[in-house]
């Protein structure tokens, strides 16, 4: 078999495409993040690596917050807009990116009114994993705001992931090909 070599993080996407948002004072920031993991289940604790160059960096740095914003496949152009305009160049982002700002329950930043589901932290810890900062942060609040799309986990018939693959191009699952296996009783996920 020929073997390609090729950007490593390409093999890993499709990864979902979520926004974050940051407060800080009262600068509001918003950008797409691929680069969301959960690092712990208890306690429960997620991560985000972002470059120094984003202007949402400097949020959430100063702010130690930042909430994930799960968005669904009908919102790809707002959140394709988030990922490719900067604040630093268009102070007028939330307007252009067009999704509804509100304010967070437990964090003072600001998440948005058309996520599907909101995780809001507070950093606990960062790294610089080389041109990217991992900001490692406990999940204060987690939470869906459409009751049909989730019981223990995303329904499949309500939830459409946005997914990104890279270079412009997105997806969502097709329920048809949603399977449910046996699990281990000791296995959480
Ligand atoms: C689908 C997608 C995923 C992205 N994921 C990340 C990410 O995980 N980390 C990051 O630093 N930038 C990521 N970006 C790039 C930022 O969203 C982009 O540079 C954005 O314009 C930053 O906005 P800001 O400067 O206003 O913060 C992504 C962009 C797209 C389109």
């Amino acid at each position: 078999m020929k073997v390609i070599e090729i950007d490593h993080i390409r093999l890993i996407q499709p990864l979902l495409a979520t926004l974050i948002t940051s407060s800080y004072k009262n600068d509001d920031a918003i950008m797409t993040a691929s680069w969301v993991m959960p690092v712990s289940y208890i306690p429960p604790v997620v991560a985000v690596a972002i470059s120094p160059e984003r202007y949402t960096h400097r949020i959430v740095k100063y702010s130690g917050e930042y909430a994930v914003n799960i968005m669904t496949y009908e919102y790809l152009d707002n959140v394709h807009c988030a990922g490719t305009i900067s604040k630093k160049n268009y102070p007028d982002k939330f307007i252009r990116v067009g999704l509804t700002p509100i304010r967070a329950k437990k964090i003072n930043s600001i998440v948005l009114k058309e996520a599907i589901g909101v995780l809001e932290c507070k950093v606990k810890d960062t790294l610089i994993t080389g041109d990217h900062e991992l900001f490692v942060a406990d999940v204060i609040y987690a939470y869906i705001n459409n009751d049909k799309a989730y019981s223990t986990h995303w329904i499949p018939a309500y939830y459409k992931p946005l997914l990104y693959i890279s270079e412009g191009h997105y997806l969502t699952i097709d329920s048809n090909t949603v399977k449910k296996m046996d699990m281990p009783t000791e296995d959480r996920d």
